[in-house]
């Protein structure tokens, strides 16, 4: 029987896994700089919460939701309800009227799987809970801005405003009578989206609906005074910071807990998979699920995505693991090659070993296969002598070093060089 795992449920490899933990390393490393605290949540969760947060008449809600019908909970198709739920329970903001907030883990979307599109996902996401400023907008996007240049990436960042409840029903109404008069050249989808949701027309991504929608009133020019004022705030801050960005009037998001700011991460170098991470403003959501009145804004960058784009657009390679491989040559050389390396690696030093009795050249083989910067060869002779061969792959010098000091010595010596290289 040869069972494998589900579709677009994705084994992370060894290889790989080094891009996923550079990654994360980047992004734990600057959350913290700008003074984010991690939660971790449960994946399951009931599945009206999600109902309620990110819409009924949403595709995720609708359609792609891995639910267990009668116990009525769900597996989290993403983070922000979650984030909330916990924030509300645990009376965080009572504490804390701000509480910034990130969260690192798998998400679950029943889409079909394609290229950078999977049904196990993993984001990183964050959220200001509690602070209505618009440098908060303004910050959060510079700061997905950062990491995605710190990571060698070069992605482009798209805004727009989605209003509020005051200014959004009346557009609504105007891009309605808009949609009416064109409603027979609209996909399926969007025939049945005019009337549900019509602002989700905007951003099909059928070429034909775009073609109808190339001129269809923007909500940029219909917001009310108070989300112009926060919406050019916004912009103010990104030009005072030099985070480069555009407009994007169609960007409408697929959740429906937005308000106001909505922003995007684009990359032209994944197919349809355009977005690497995304997000907003929902500042009627908190209240909504229970909670204090109270603004919020985050974004989720999704990791799957910014692998591949790692993959393709940084060439270099990942440095290697391995700063030594100790080769024995024989049994009690083997023994010996044993302890030293328990030593080494207790003593913080990355070092691998041969278990399998292999010649000397198939360890110096393996030795090169896994990268290792140094390695320690060790026979019968220089057991009896005392002495071992430490070799520096990459410039091939080779030095003596003594047998019953032979952790501390290598451990400097390796220490040295790594210092040398920077
Ligand atoms: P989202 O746009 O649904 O927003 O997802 C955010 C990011 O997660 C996407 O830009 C993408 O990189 C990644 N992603 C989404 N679905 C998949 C998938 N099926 N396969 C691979 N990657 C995927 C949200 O989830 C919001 N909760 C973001 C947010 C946080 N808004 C406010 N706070």
């Amino acid at each position: 029987m040869n069972i494998k795992a589900l579709n677009g449920f994705k084994d992370i490899l060894p290889g790989e896994v080094e891009l996923w933990q550079r990654v994360e390393t980047a992004a734990r490393d600057l959350f913290a700089r700008f003074n984010f605290s991690e939660i971790r949540l449960p994946i399951l969760e009931h599945t009206d919460l999600f109902a309620r947060a990110i819409g009924e008449g949403t595709d995720i809600v609708e359609k792609e939701m891995y639910s267990f019908v009668e116990k009525q909970v769900t597996m989290r198709p993403e983070a922000t309800a979650s984030l909330l739920r916990a924030a509300i329970e645990h009376g965080l903001l009572v504490q804390k009227p701000v509480q910034r907030l990130f969260t690192i883990g798998p998400m679950f979307r029943h889409e079909r799987p394609q290229k950078g599109r999977l049904r196990q996902f993993h984001q990183m996401d964050v959220e200001v809970l509690g602070s209505a400023s618009p440098l908060v907008d303004a910050e959060l996007m510079a700061m997905g801005a950062s990491l995605l240049a710190s990571l060698g990436l070069s992605v482009s960042l798209e805004l727009n405003s989605l209003g509020c409840p005051a200014c959004r029903p009346a557009f609504r109404a105007r891009l309605l009578a808009f949609l009416t008069d064109r409603h027979e050249a609209l996909c399926d989808d969007c025939k049945r989206r005019s009337g549900t949701n019509p602002l989700r027309v905007l951003d099909c991504k059928n070429p034909g609906c775009r073609a109808q929608v190339t001129d269809a009133p923007s909500l940029q020019d219909a917001l009310c005074d108070e989300c112009a004022v926060h919406f050019q705030a916004v912009q103010d801050g990104l030009n005072q910071l030099a985070v480069p960005y555009s407009l994007n009037k169609f960007m409408v998001r697929g959740l429906d807990y937005y308000t106001r700011t909505t922003f995007e991460f684009i990359t032209g170098d994944l197919g349809a998979q355009a977005a690497v991470g995304a997000g907003g403003r929902y500042d009627g959501l908190i209240e909504q699920l229970g909670g204090p009145k109270a603004p919020g804004i985050g974004f989720a960058l999704g990791i799957e995505r910014l692998v591949l784009l790692l993959q393709q657009q940084a060439a270099e390679a990942p440095p290697s693991g391995i700063e030594l491989f100790v080769a024995g040559i024989g049994e009690q050389p083997s023994r010996h090659a044993f302890g030293l390396t328990h030593a080494l690696r207790t003593d913080g030093v990355r070092v691998a070993t041969d278990h399998e009795g292999r010649s000397l050249k198939s360890q110096m083989k393996l030795a090169g296969k896994l990268g290792a910067a140094f390695v320690l060869i060790l026979g019968d002779s220089e057991l009896a002598s005392g002495k071992a061969l430490l070799r520096n792959m990459a410039t091939q010098e080779q030095q003596e070093i003594s047998l019953p000091d032979a952790a501390a010595t290598i451990r400097a010596i390796i220490r040295a060089t790594a210092s040398s290289r920077l």
